[in-house]
């Protein structure tokens, strides 16, 4: 190769790693970190792998180390096989605390043969109650597949292998609460809950314990409340559904959807949030 061309080709590279730089995917040992569970969970196979398991006595979790304002953050998921009933396994952004800011996935188990629902919520300020639920078009025990949160000032993006499937808006002229002021963490957790399987009908049956859910290739796009301004000009910042993806999102909401807080009429007497109504 000509020395013109391997410098060229060095100059190429340099500016594609450099376009790239904000993108952090791979080791879960230098982003993340075990926070609980007792051992139950493992950052496995050089930082590539997590397992989290869920016995009788405790769950597990693991956490991000650093704070993000805003972001698209990617993770791969393989959720309890066979009979999982009770078990919950999540994939979330939050900033805890009571009055907390959160995004969340969570895959309510089910027996063997029935399937995970999809669950989703969004909190501002500590105030939840904006459910939607799902069922997928495959079983999530059988492959990994992957799940995305995009979190920017203009709206909340939830994705399924590509494919949106919630969008939450921010739509300051009805005073409709976003969250865009607290930076969130980005956490996965697997334990049990009575109520998720048929309502709470099924419960969990230990005797199959240890439960295992798998995480990996996750992908990070993220801000910072220190980043420079230039991180607020990534495409990811201002990615909006467009026409083509706001059609894809109705489908799969008219053919997937099975609860809906913004149908629930019984559940908000007093009339349904205001997001409801202009969405
Ligand atoms: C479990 O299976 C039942 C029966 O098919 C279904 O009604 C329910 O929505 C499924 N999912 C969960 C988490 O309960």
């Amino acid at each position: 190769m000509a020395r013109k061309t391997v410098i060229v080709n060095m100059i190429v590279l340099f500016f594609m790693v450099a376009a790239k730089a904000d993108i952090i995917s791979g080791d879960f040992n230098q982003q993340f970190d075990v926070t609980w569970g007792n051992g139950r969970g493992k950052i496995i196979n050089n930082g590539r792998l997590v397992k989290l398991q869920l016995d009788k006595a405790s769950g597990s979790g693991f956490k991000s180390k650093n704070q993000y304002l805003f972001g698209k953050i990617d993770m791969q998921i393989k959720v309890v096989p066979g009979n999982s009933a009770g078990t919950v396994t999540s994939f979330y952004i939050s900033s805890l605390g009571p009055a907390h800011d959160e995004v969340d996935f969570e895959f309510l188990g089910n027996l063997s043969g029935d399937p995970y629902i999809l669950h989703t919520n969004v909190f501002v300020q500590g105030q939840g109650n904006r459910e939607q639920q799902f069922y997928l078009w495959f079983d999530p025990a059988r492959n990994f597949h992957t799940y995305s949160i995009l979190w920017n000032p203009k709206t909340i993006i939830l994705y399924v292998d590509g494919t949106p499937i919630r969008q939450y808006k921010n739509m300051p002229s009805y005073n409709i609460p976003f969250p865009n002021g607290q930076p969130m963490w980005i956490l996965s957790s697997i334990w049990d809950a009575e109520w998720a399987t048929r309502g709470g009908l099924v419960k969990t049956d230990w005797r199959l314990a240890p439960f295992t859910s798998l995480y990996r290739n996750f992908k990070m796009q993220v801000c910072t409340q220190f980043s420079p301004p230039s991180c607020h000009q990534e495409p990811w910042m201002t990615d909006l559904l467009d026409k083509f993806s706001a059609r894809k999102l109705k489908r799969v909401q008219k053919k997937y959807m099975i609860y809906n807080y913004c149908s629930d009429v019984r559940r908000f007497p007093l009339g349904l949030p205001a997001e409801c109504k202009h969405s």
